[in-house]
């Protein structure tokens, strides 16, 4: 069982997201670092984020950083592609001293392997309205035709732990079809909670379509941020990882036995004016 951390602890890595999405790059981060203390928030309470003005999820964002900070992060990731869509920026602003990891959809690596040159993209409504996700694909998308598609549902059906049900996969199926139609070989899944519909998705893609998710990549960029900092710690370490959620923490700790084989408890939290406390 993963010993809960009670005094904030340097080198702690900072994670949130509207809800359980982020703990498919908190898979990641362990599977990189195991030793490396983690506090996760899943902002359950207001989620989903997709449909949210970037203003509502900016006020989030930085009462969910002023929590982590408190708990010893001064490297935080964005371990959503909405929040990161609307709050990188204001984040980095806001809170200089912390460093920011984020996420945009991996339009470059699916860029560099399409042989059909078209590329889908299954994310929220926000993180496709965004301006990073226009930058993106301005920048890395060249010569290759980039196809979107907001799935609606979705996310609340990872919460709910529907990941297999029939309706999930007729939702799949709507959400994909349209990008398969017009080619698409390489699929990016631009919102954390996808990958955890990854069997799913297996059964409505052609065997040729190939899917990326960037958890990897994100791991590996938190590494070197951290081993900047000089907050990098040694191998052998006992893991102590905090689990914390502004709602119901169910989902949360089925995500986390199911998923990540991690036995630990979920504390729940509540916000007050802006700022988030124990409950
Ligand atoms: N997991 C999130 C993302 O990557 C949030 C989805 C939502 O809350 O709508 O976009």
């Amino acid at each position: 069982m993963t010993q809960p951390t009670s005094q904030p602890l340097q080198g702690t890595i900072g994670v949130f997201d509207s809800g359980v999405g982020g703990l498919s790059v908190v898979r990641a981060l362990i599977e990189l670092m195991p030793g490396q203390p983690l506090s996760y928030v899943a902002d359950n309470a207001h989620c989903p984020y997709g449909p949210r003005p970037a203003d509502e999820i900016i006020a989030f964002a930085k009462g969910i950083t002023r929590y982590l900070q408190a708990h010893g992060s001064e490297v935080v990731v964005v371990a959503c592609n909405t929040a990161s869509a609307a709050a990188l920026m204001p984040l980095r602003q806001a809170f200089p001293e912390t460093s920011f990891v984020g996420m945009v959809p991996a339009i470059k690596p699916a860029a560099a392997i399409t042989k059909s040159g078209v590329v889908g993209v299954l994310a929220t409504q926000g993180t496709l309205q965004g301006s990073l996700f226009e930058a993106v694909v301005e920048h890395w998308a060249h010569g290759v035709r980039v196809i979107s598609r907001a799935c609606h549902g979705l996310v609340e059906l990872v919460e709910s732990g529907d990941v297999a049900a029939p309706e999930t996969e007729a939702i799949l199926r709507d959400c994909v079809a349209p990008l398969l139609a017009q080619g698409t070989d390489v699929l990016v899944l631009g919102c954390t909670h996808y990958p955890f519909l990854m069997p799913t998705l297996q059964r409505v893609l052609p065997p040729h379509v190939q899917v990326i998710e960037p958890s990897q990549a994100i791991a590996l960029q938190t590494r070197r941020v951290l081993a900047e900092r000089d907050l990098l710690l040694g191998e052998g370490q006992p893991a102590r990882r905090r689990y914390a959620a502004t709602g119901n923490p169910t989902a949360m700790q089925r995500v986390l036995e199911t998923y990540l084989y991690e036995r630990a408890s979920v504390e729940r939290i509540h916000w007050h004016r802006g700022s988030l406390l124990l409950t």
